[in-house]
């Protein structure tokens, strides 16, 4: 399965760079692109990735073959250009383009609060099928460090995607 991580400038954008990292050991092919807001985060790591400006590169092109779009975390600048069909950069095309493909799409919008217009961008989005996929947290998980809540949520979008994964432990009734 070839799949695709968007990063934008969220809070979190570290999150986004660990999914792509467990997404390498478990998909066929992992691919990341970083906006600049997500440089401005990460600056400081040294990274192969398409920068968001290079709309030119394979994911921009629904021939590609991209499986699994992922916008994690998602700011609420791109998820409003997604939510409008605008492709001005890479993250924004692949967003795109998994729609017209009608390929997975899996969003974590992160602003708290949020207001009116995100809601029914998030709306408008899940009536076309894409998965809101917020960065939440999960109380029942028994996470008890930071490094816990992250495998919690990278588990939980690659569940998502389809993408078997040990990330964290899956809900058993027997454990009560
Ligand atoms: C440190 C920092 C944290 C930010 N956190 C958020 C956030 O959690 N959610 C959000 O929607 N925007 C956040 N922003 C604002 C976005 O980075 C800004 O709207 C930017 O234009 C997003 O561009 P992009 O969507 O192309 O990445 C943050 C900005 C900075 C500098």
């Amino acid at each position: 399965m070839r799949v695709l991580v968007c990063v934008s400038g969220a809070s979190g954008a570290g999150l986004g760079v660990k999914l792509f990292e467990a997404l390498k050991t478990h998909a066929d092919e992992a691919f990341l692109c970083l906006s600049d807001g997500a440089k401005e985060v990460l600056k400081r790591e040294e990274l192969k990735f398409f920068d968001d400006s290079e709309i030119w590169q394979g994911p921009a092109s629904g021939s590609f073959g991209v499986e699994v779009t992922f916008v994690v975390p998602c700011s609420m600048n791109t998820l409003a250009k997604i939510a409008c069909g605008i492709g001005d950069n890479l993250t924004t095309r692949a967003a795109s383009v998994a729609l017209k493909e009608r390929k997975k799409l899996i969003i974590a919008p992160r602003e708290m609060p949020i207001h009116q217009i995100h809601l029914e961008q998030m709306a408008k989005l899940s009536g076309m099928g894409v998965f809101i996929a917020p960065p939440m947290l999960a109380y029942y998980a028994q996470s008890s460090t930071l490094e816990d809540v992250e495998r919690f949520l990278i588990g939980r979008w690659m569940d998502l995607a389809g993408i078997k994964n040990e990330m964290y432990k899956k809900w058993d009734n027997e454990d009560e």
